[in-house]
């Protein structure tokens, strides 16, 4: 498999995941889901974390999975390789992987004294992808193994953080988001 496939791959299967992060800064605020409650003198969460954030960033990674499977021959015809479908309960597991990974990333940042919007480097890059795989290996573990072939994961744990810093340098730049990472 050459490279140019891999990486395609590794973008095409995980961006479902990469969206939703993106689309819960655009939509935010509201409730959050943590109801204001704290463990010892901390948020549980924090205001960070919101139902509607959620909800909006999960909906909108599901609809962007449905959308590429929509494109799929046309996109694997243009790139000269069969590109992977979704089965249906991975449109939902990647994308509510990815909000549970980064819930459970502030979770554990209000644990070790981080405010809201501290930076937690690694785990701020990561958190997402972690919960998405797992979810996604959960929901369809046979799909999962097809098409989450070692090389694509190595591209994926290379790109992620890479295309995070990116995003969330633009968002930062043009005033989405207060801070940087
Ligand atoms: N957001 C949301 N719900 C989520 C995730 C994000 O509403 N589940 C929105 C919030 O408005 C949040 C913004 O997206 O402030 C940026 O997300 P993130 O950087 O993940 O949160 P932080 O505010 O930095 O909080 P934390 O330190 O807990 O990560
Ligand atoms: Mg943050």
């Amino acid at each position: 498999m050459n490279l140019l496939v891999v990486v395609a791959t590794a973008v095409w299967l995980m961006l479902p995941a990469y969206i939703p992060n993106n689309a819960a800064v655009l939509a935010g605020g509201g409730r959050p889901i943590d109801g204001g409650r704290t463990l010892g003198d901390r948020r549980l969460l924090g205001d960070g974390k919101t139902y509607r954030g959620t909800a909006v960033g999960t909906a909108a990674g599901a609809l962007v999975a449905l959308v590429l499977n929509q494109l799929n021959t046309t996109a694997g015809n243009l790139l000269g390789a069969a590109l992977p479908t979704f089965p249906t309960l991975v449109l939902v597991a990647l994308p509510l992987g990815a909000m549970l990974g980064d819930i459970s990333a502030s979770f554990l940042k209000r644990r070790t004294g981080r405010e809201r919007g501290a930076p937690f480097p690694g785990v701020d890059q990561l958190d997402f992808v972690v919960v998405a795989l797992l979810l996604a290996f959960l929901a369809a573990p046979d799909w999962f193994l097809d098409s989450f072939t070692l090389p694509v994961l190595v591209v994926i744990l290379v790109l992620t953080p890479l295309l995070h810093v990116l995003t969330n340098g633009i968002a930062y730049v043009i005033g989405v988001k207060d801070e940087p990472w």
